[in-house]
């Protein structure tokens, strides 16, 4: 696979030896502003890491200014509809959705707009204390478009989401935390490696059982209680036609490390 693509670094040395990768996205002179380019070449990556049999966990961050401030204003402002119909936005977006493996966002100031949603759309976000999180659409005459409204009111509910979409005020680390929008707040120069400490933890675990368990949480989203409870029962007994299942059992049994062969 080549790496080399204009809006994104990917870091790919620790796939063979820890089953990391770390997509920065790498447009500072618009504060990561997210164009359709940026978008596919984060996606490609993923496809092409969900190939990868070494892949674990994938890192999602920015720089310390922005992880990224938004869909991309210059591109959409001569946008018409049907445009945007016609844009392969939509189909990105749902291909990020469906990257079966953890995806932790390490994310440092600006979390803005499409920003804040693409950082939704991972599987944990850890947030560096300089970070200000918001959905300022309605500054600019539209409404949020990739979850915005949905991820985000499931997330922090009604009454806060309403609020935070009516205005467009921005929120920070802190108060992300408070409403359970992220998992931890680091300091600034630490969100990175913090990221990667969780990601390790996540990456010695028996592959089959992370697929399983993000995809019983993604279903908490898309489904009724009853189906979702059914989802997450036959996951768990199929986790029981895994090696790996043995293998957890048995090491915790002999106290040893368990190693896992992700079948
Ligand atoms: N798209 C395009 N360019 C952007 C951008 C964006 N979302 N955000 C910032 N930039 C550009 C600015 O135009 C500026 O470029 P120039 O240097 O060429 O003027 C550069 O990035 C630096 O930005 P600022 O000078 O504005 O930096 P600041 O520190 O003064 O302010 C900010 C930072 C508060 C984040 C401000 O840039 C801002 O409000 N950005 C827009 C945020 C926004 O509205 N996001 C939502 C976009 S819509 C969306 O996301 C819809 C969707 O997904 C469906």
């Amino acid at each position: 696979m080549n790496w080399d693509f204009e809006n994104i670094l990917v870091d790919s040395k620790a796939l063979e030896s820890e089953g990391i990768v770390t997509i920065t996205l790498n447009r500072p002179k618009v504060l990561n502003a997210l164009n359709t380019q940026t978008l596919k070449e984060i996606v490609l990556t993923l496809e092409e890491l969900e190939r990868n049999n070494a892949t674990r966990v994938v890192i999602l961050t920015g720089n310390d200014k922005a992880f990224a401030a938004g869909a991309d204003i210059a591109q959409m402002l001569a946008s018409e509809p049907s445009d945007q119909i016609k844009d392969e936005r939509e189909s990105l977006w749902r291909r990020f959705n469906q990257f079966p493996l953890p995806i932790v966002a390490a994310v440092n100031g600006f979390c803005l707009g499409g920003g804040h949603e693409l950082a939704m759309a991972c599987d944990t976000i850890i947030a560096g204390d300089n970070s200000k999180f918001g959905q300022p659409e309605i500054n600019l005459g539209i409404t949020p478009g990739a979850g915005g409204t949905q991820r985000f009111t499931r997330t922090i509910g009604k009454a806060k989401a309403s609020y935070y979409a009516l205005t467009g005020e921005m929120f920070s680390a802190e108060q992300a935390f408070e409403m359970g929008l992220v998992s931890k707040v680091v300091p600034t120069r630490t969100t990175l490696k913090e990221a990667r400490e969780i990601a390790k933890k996540m990456a010695v675990k028996s592959p089959m059982a992370l697929r399983l368990i993000k995809e019983s949480i993604i279903a908490a989203f898309n489904t009724t209680l009853d189906e979702g409870l059914r989802l997450e029962r036959r996951n768990f007994y199929l986790t029981f036609s895994m090696d790996d299942q043995k293998e957890g059992m048995q090491a915790f049994l002999e106290k040893r490390k368990p190693q896992y062969k992700g079948h």
